[in-house]
């Protein structure tokens, strides 16, 4: 068992682990140094030499429990043949969403066009940095892809009015996005992934009256897919409101919390393991401060099934010294 499968599966509540979401990433001056180079954002996901070595730059740094591999959520539309580009300073760009053209999709080209991400996990498993530690593959929800792929963009604070204009466009694409989801989970893990992750970035933009059609039911059947092929499996609702609910009816393995919600009431109401909450503008302060903030999260839940994480990405103008110091007082702790 790893210190990450001692809490998703046996429930300890000693020995905090630690990684962090975007670990492998824009703060880390040799990743910069690889993405100077290496202009097209998708490309350098597709090349399976680099996106191992961007995973397990990390590991070499600092004491993590897990390497996340390189990759984006986004490369799921990419293999669907919807275009997707990453702009500097502006973020993913995606093409026009044409449902005949996803609709001929076969599982075949699918796995053709995402294949070097595969080779690139099975690379990392065999590393050995990744010794008694978990390779986290992970892909997006169903509905924080939707977003994407309808919206073509980040969405900013709410969705256009028009979003769930074309409901037979909606309803197509989550059916062809359940298949191909399982299949891209299914081809993860086949290579070396040990725990997949779901990111539902964009939870919070649904009323409460939409999160079972949108989130519940197709999570729910991501999360029984995963389950059924004997792998944890780590869901991240961000900014959904309510985060016991979710726990109640989707029931991952571990449930990881965003910044805003109080961690002391997620202690109390929920009962599986808990990943994450530190806010990662706390990285950009001082030791003093990240230690305080580090402490309050890990005694809040000293007595959970708990594994250290942020309440989001790790920002791009952090210090990796910061980095280190955190996942130090987690080990010291
Ligand atoms: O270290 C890791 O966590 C693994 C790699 C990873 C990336 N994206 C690499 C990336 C993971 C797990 C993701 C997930 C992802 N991608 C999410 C879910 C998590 C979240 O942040 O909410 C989302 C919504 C995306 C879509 C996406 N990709 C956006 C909005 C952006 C631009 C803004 C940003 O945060 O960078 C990306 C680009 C992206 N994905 C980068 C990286 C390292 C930056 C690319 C660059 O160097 O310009």
């Amino acid at each position: 068992m790893t210190p990450i499968e001692d809490i998703l599966i046996n429930k300890k509540t000693t020995n905090v682990p630690i990684w962090l979401m975007r670990q492998a990433g824009r703060y880390l001056p040799e990743f910069k140094q690889i993405r100077k180079l290496n202009p097209n954002f998708v490309n350098l996901c597709l090349d399976k030499k680099l996106s191992s070595e961007i995973t397990l730059q990390p590991l070499q740094r600092f004491e993590l429990d897990a390497a996340i591999i390189f990759s984006d959520i986004l490369m799921l539309p990419y293999g669907l043949n919807q275009k997707v580009e990453f702009k500097k300073d502006f973020g993913p760009q995606l093409g026009p969403l044409n449902l005949d053209e996803i609709s001929i999709i076969n599982e075949i080209d699918f796995i053709e066009k995402l294949y070097p991400i595969y080779k690139s996990i099975k690379k990392v498993s065999e590393s050995n940095l990744i010794k008694n530690k978990n390779l986290i593959g992970f892909v997006g929800a169903p509905w924080t892809l939707l977003v994407y792929m309808i919206n073509k963009h980040s969405p900013k604070q709410e969705l256009k009015k028009d979003f769930f204009k074309d409901e037979f466009l909606i309803n197509k694409t989550l059916i062809i996005l359940e298949k191909f989801l399982k299949l891209h989970i299914d081809q993860q893990i086949k290579n070396g992934a040990t725990v997949i992750q779901i990111f539902d970035s964009w939870a919070g933009l649904l009323e409460k009256k939409d999160l079972p059609s949108y989130i519940y039911i197709p999570t729910l059947n991501l999360v029984n897919y995963v389950k059924s092929l004997n792998t944890p499996v780590i869901c991240f609702p961000r900014g959904i409101k309510d985060y016991k609910n979710y726990c109640d009816i989707v029931k991952p393995d571990a449930v990881n919390i965003d910044y805003n919600v109080n961690p002391t009431s997620i202690c109390k109401e929920i009962k599986i393991p808990v990943q994450g909450g530190l806010d990662p503008k706390v990285l950009l302060t001082d030791t003093q401060n990240l230690k305080k903030e580090t402490l309050k999260y890990l005694n809040i839940f000293k007595d959970h099934p708990y594994i250290f994480n942020l309440g989001h990405g790790v920002l791009p103008e952090t210090d990796p010294e910061m980095v280190d110091y955190l996942v130090k007082t987690v080990k010291d702790y």
